[in-house]
C-alpha cells in the first residue's frame, strides 16, 4: 500500500535524524513491500529564514492532506539565535503550538521504557531500577496553559503578565478515555496526574476521571498530586503502566520520566486526533549544540515512525520490525555518544541508522 508522509524535518538535529528515520523506513518498504510518498513541509526557524513565519497555512493544508506527519524538532538556542528576538507568536515553537492545534492533536503518547541494554545509562540505583519500568504518558496536548489567554501588561509603573489554565469537560474526557483505552492494552493502571489540592482546572479533572473510569471497570486508577508524581518518577518508576495529565504538567514529566530511561534521545511520542491520522516526533529537543555533528541519537526518531506505521497505518507487523531492530542493535553493543557505555562500540547518527535498517526483517 502507499501512504502519504508530510516531513518537517525542522531544525537543529532535526534534519539528520529524520533522514535516518526514512533509512529505517525505506527499509520497510523493501521488506514489506510498501510505498511511503514524502512531501517536505518547512515549520520553526528553517520556516521563519524561508517566509518570516513559523508556520505557513500552505504548510498546515499539505500537513492536513497527508496520513500522517513525520517530525524531526524545531527550534534554536534561545540566547543566541535571532529567531528569538522576534515576537512570541513568530518564534519556531508557536509553529508546533499552532500545528497541534489545527490539526487538532490533543492525545500525545509518551513511552518510557527502559531497555535492559540501557541499564548502564539509567542515573537511578539498581535497587530503584528493579526489574526495569514501562510506562506511557498520556498528555493533554491542546488546552490548558499552552492555549489559554496570555497578556503581558503593564499597571501604574509595574509590569505584570497572565497565562490562563482552562480546561472544559469535553477535553478531560476525550482525553481521559485516551488513558483508559491504552491502558486496557496494557497493564490496566492508570495514574491521573493533577494539582487538585490548589487549582480548580485539576478538580474538574479529577471529577471527570472518575467519571470516564465506571466505564473501564477492570482499570484500576489513582489520583497523584503532581510534585509527588515527580518525586514518584526517581524513588519507584515500576509503578507506573499509564500517567494521565495534562498538557503543561505532561511536558514537565515527560521530560523527568526520559531521563530516568538514561537518555532523552530514546524517546518517540505520536500526536493523536480523533482519527487515525497522527504527528510523530522524538520528545527531545533540537540540540542546537550538537546539530550538523552527525553524533545525535536517531533512535526516539526512528521509534517515532514505527508508531507512525502502528497507530496511523494500522501495520503492527513492520512496527514490531522497527522496535525489535532497535532492541537488536543495542543487544549488539552499537551506541550513539548519548548512551555510551563501556565495552560498546560508539557509532555516528548516520551508522546507527544503517544498522538499525540492516536489522529490519519479516
Ligand atoms: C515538547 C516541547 C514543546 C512543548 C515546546 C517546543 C513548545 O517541549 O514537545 O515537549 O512544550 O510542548
Ligand atoms: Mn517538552
Amino acid at each position: 500500500m502507499k501512504y502519504n508522509v508530510a516531513v518537517i524535518s525542522g531544525d537543529g538535529i532535526g534534519p539528520e535524524i529524520v533522514e535516518e528515520a526514512k533509512k529505517v523506513l525505506s527499509k520497510v518498504e523493501q521488506v514489506f513491500g510498501h510505498t511511503f510518498a514524502y512531501e517536505p513541509v518547512l515549520m520553526g526557524g528553517a520556516s521563519i529564514d524561508v517566509h518570516g513565519v513559523p508556520l505557513t497555512d500552505e504548510a498546515i493544508a499539505v500537513c492536513q492532506s497527508k496520513d500522517a506527519v513525520l517530525m524531526g524538532s524545531i527550534g534554536g538556542n534561545t540566547a543566541t539565535s535571532p529567531w528569538y528576538q522576534l515576537p512570541p507568536e513568530k518564534r519556531p515553537e508557536a509553529g508546533l503550538l499552532k500545528l497541534r492545534k489545527a490539526l487538532n492533536l490533543f492525545a500525545n503518547l509518551r513511552p518510557a521504557y527502559l531497555y535492559e541494554e540501557l541499564k548502564e545509562a539509567c542515573p537511578l540505583k539498581d535497587e530503584i531500577i528493579g526489574e526495569g519500568f514501562d510506562m506511557v504518558i498520556m498528555r493533554e496536548l491542546t488546552g490548558g496553559l499552552y492555549f489559554g489567554e496570555r497578556k503581558t501588561i503593564e499597571e501604574h509603573g509595574v509590569r505584570k503578565a497572565y497565562d490562563s489554565l482552562t480546561y472544559d469537560e469535553k477535553e478531560i474526557r476525550r482525553i481521559a478515555k485516551r488513558g483508559f483505552e491504552i491502558a486496557m492494552k496494557r497493564r490496566k493502571k492508570v495514574t491521573s496526574v493533577d494539582k487538585a489540592n490548589v487549582l480548580d482546572s485539576s478538580r474538574l479533572w479529577r471529577t471527570i476521571v472518575e467519571e470516564v473510569a465506571e466505564d473501564y471497570p477492570e482499570v484500576s486508577y489513582e489520583h497523584m498530586l503532581v510534585d509527588n508524581c515527580a518525586m514518584q518518577l526517581v524513588k519507584n518508576p515500576g509503578q507506573f503502566d499509564v500517567i494521565l495529565t495534562e498538557n503543561m504538567f505532561g511536558d514537565i514529566l515527560s521530560d523527568e520520566a526520559s531521563m530516568v530511561t538514561g537518555s532523552i534521545g530514546m524517546l518517540s511520542s505520536a500526536s493523536l486526533n480523533e482519527t487515525k491520522f497522527g504527528l510523530y516526533e522524538p520528545s527531545g529537543g533540537s540540540a542546537p549544540d550538537i546539530a550538523g555533528q552527525n553524533i545525535a541519537n536517531p533512535i526516539a526518531t526512528i521509534l517515532s515512525a514505527a508508531m507512525m506505521l502502528r497507530y496511523s497505518f494500522d501495520l503492527d507487523q513492520e512496527a514490531d520490525a522497527v522496535e525489535n531492530a532497535v532492541k537488536q542493535v543495542l543487544k549488539d553493543g552499537y551506541r550513539t555518544i548519548d548512551i555510551m557505555s563501556e565495552d560498546c562500540t560508539q557509532v555516528k547518527t548516520s551508522q546507527m541508522g544503517d544498522l538499525i535498517a540492516e536489522r529490519i526483517h519479516k
